[in-house]
């Protein structure tokens, strides 16, 4: 379907020929001044230098061609507006399309797009803690927008899981523990079934081998032998590697799971090792790369630039491959395997340099098609109440697994438990726990991804306001509208009366140029605010009208069809965004 806005531009247009003038300037606009009517059309006075007239006249001559079966109310303010509302009959037709519609008149996009998005990024070995958690959520809900639109779309964690990370980690238990037998070059035989470490031994290496590699010079060169000998394929490192790999996924795929983000490919920068020797060669043979201070880098510098670009490093001087290593060679797979239209980086955008550099050499050398758009969305800081980035009360990271649990014993605090026993909803999913999550993600997708945002624990989980648990509170609402009215929603709507209930109609229609915004913007804060908006709009309409106390059943069976579709739109908007309702709250 075309969306409300582009329907009513055309029939204007039409107007506007007919009386004589160029259709451009039928464009309608949603009123600025709701309190004298809901559309305008500036037209007129766009035209007015063009044609020589005074914008008045203009308006006025379109005014009086204008019929009541599309537009009503029709005004004429200076010094050329035309303002008008819509017919009821009109706007119940046009929503009544939405609602027989698939995906409520989503149209099929022109070209379906292979796309692969790359959010997530966690670094094993290491605890998932909130700086990853935007990247999930953001990104997640990126995925889902582009899918529902009509493309087809992969999501790849890409794991950091290959660099001198791992090198730190596997000289830390080297030191601790030199007589493993993946530390023993004449070791032959199997290695043990079980990992040496637990995940939260593993969790507390991590840290202590990064500290100590900053004050001791030489642990600091044996962890970088120790990334070279890994990924060079010494085999006790190798096999000490997968274990710490299989100990952190497992750890990852339960927090992950807990906050509804899953992803269509594991990979990591480890799983392109195999491409690095052949991508360097092609580098070089085809003049690309060159060796500077030790190390090879490819120029992406140009004439053009307003700040200095660094060369991109492939190797360092050492050959180690570092992270621009496996994102180029990753680039390359992507290329092979996927031919995608596009790429979406959901990360930091601390590292937005770093993809500045890794994009180019990647288009310059051909590592990636002249056709495939790369496409860097960086994300800004969640900042805690003091505006520094967020911490834990006693100043520490702060894991996810305890934010999370945080803000469901705030849920539960509020005086509103909610009772997940009876809300019929199942243990691991919980009403207490579909709450929390919308207050999380939704606190985290409201604002603008670039923008840094300070977590509020009491605002995020208020039921009021512009919040995830108010657009639950408003779904739940209707379920439980919906259960007392006892049979299956009827689906034919009837022609709005009341103010409320035209308004809840508008806003329905908000639908489609959310989605198109939010899809072309890769942009999930704006189906936030569509979403805020029409929950707002269905509860000015709930306050206003008797539904299932109607007596009338026609208009009562209408109220309902009308809340159902309300319902549809707001739980298929909320998915979009990474959450879902519970059956009661
Ligand atoms: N692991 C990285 C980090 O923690 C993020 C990975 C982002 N994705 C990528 N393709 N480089 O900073």
């Amino acid at each position: 379907m075309k969306k409300l806005l582009d329907v009513l531009s055309e029939k204007m247009g039409q107007v506007f020929e007919q009386a004589g003038f160029d259709r451009a300037g039928g464009k309608v606009s949603l009123s600025n001044r709701a309190d004298l009517c809901e559309y305008q059309c500036n037209g007129a006075l766009s035209l007015a230098k063009q044609c020589h007239k005074n914008p008045m006249e203009i308006a006025e001559a379109v005014g009086k061609l204008l019929v009541g079966d599309v537009f009503t109310d029709v005004s004429i303010a200076k010094p050329g507006f035309l303002n008008f509302n819509l017919s009821p009959e009109f706007l119940k037709g046009f929503v009544q399309e939405m609602a027989d519609s698939e995906k409520f008149g989503l149209p099929a996009p022109e070209k379906e797009k292979m796309i692969i998005v790359d959010y997530g990024g966690p670094n094993v070995a290491k605890p998932l803690h909130v700086g990853h958690l935007r990247a999930a959520v953001i990104g997640e809900s990126i995925k889902r927008i582009l899918r529902y639109a009509g493309h087809r779309v992969v999501g790849d964690i890409h794991m950091g899981d290959w660099g001198l990370q791992m090198g730190l980690i596997i000289s830390e238990l080297k030191e601790r523990n030199p007589a493993l037998p993946y530390f023993d070059d004449s070791f032959l035989g199997e290695y043990p079934e079980e990992a040496p470490f637990t995940i939260s031994e593993l969790e507390e290496i991590y840290p202590a081998a990064s500290a100590k590699s900053k004050e001791d010079a030489a642990f600091k060169e044996k962890a970088m032998e120790a990334t070279k000998k890994l990924q060079d394929g010494v085999r006790g490192y190798r096999a000490l590697w997968q274990k710490i790999i299989d100990i952190s996924v497992a750890d990852l795929k339960k927090n992950y799971d807990k906050l509804k983000v899953d992803f269509d490919l594991w990979n990591g920068e480890s799983t392109v090792h195999n491409e690095i020797a052949g991508m360097v060669q092609y580098l070089k043979d085809g003049g690309y790369a060159y060796m500077s201070d030790g190390a090879l880098v490819v120029d992406v510098a140009r004439e053009d630039d307003k700040k200095p670009i660094p060369p991109c490093m492939v190797l360092k001087s050492d050959g180690a491959a570092l992270y621009n290593t496996t994102d180029l060679a990753t680039l390359l797979v992507r290329k092979r395997e996927y031919h995608p239209d596009l790429i979406v980086y959901v990360v930091d955008k601390r590292q937005e340099l770093y993809f500045e550099q890794v994009f180019r050499c990647a288009k310059k050398t051909g590592l990636t098609e002249e056709k495939t758009e790369l496409k860097f969305i960086g994300f800004g800081t969640m900042n805690g109440p003091d505006g520094k980035p967020f911490k834990t009360r006693e100043g520490g990271v702060m894991r996810l697994e305890r934010l999370i649990a945080e803000i469901e014993a705030q849920v539960k605090s509020e005086g509103r438990e909610p009772d997940d026993v009876l809300s019929g909803d199942a243990p691991g999913s919980s009403a207490t726990e579909k709450i929390a999550l919308a207050a999380l993600k939704y606190g985290d997708l409201s604002n603008q991804a670039t923008k840094d945002y300070c977590f509020d624990m009491k605002k995020f989980t208020s039921f009021e306001g512009d919040t995830g648990p108010y657009l639950l509170y408003t779904i739940v609402r209707i379920k439980s509208i919906l259960r007392k009215y006892g049979k299956d929603a009827p689906t034919a709507l009837r022609t709005p009366e009341a103010a409320g209930e035209k308004a809840l109609f508008r806003a329905l229609t908000g639908f489609l140029p959310a989605m198109e915004y939010a899809e072309r913007e890769l942009a999930p804060h704006r189906l936030c605010a569509y979403a805020y908006e029409l929950a707002n709009a269905f509860n000015s309409f709930y306050h206003e009208t008797r539904i299932l106390s109607e007596e009338d059943s026609t208009k009562r069976d209408g109220y309902i069809a009308l809340a159902s579709l309300c319902k549809e739109v707001l739980e298929q908007v909320i998915d979009l965004l990474g959450f879902e309702a519970p059956e009661q709250m």
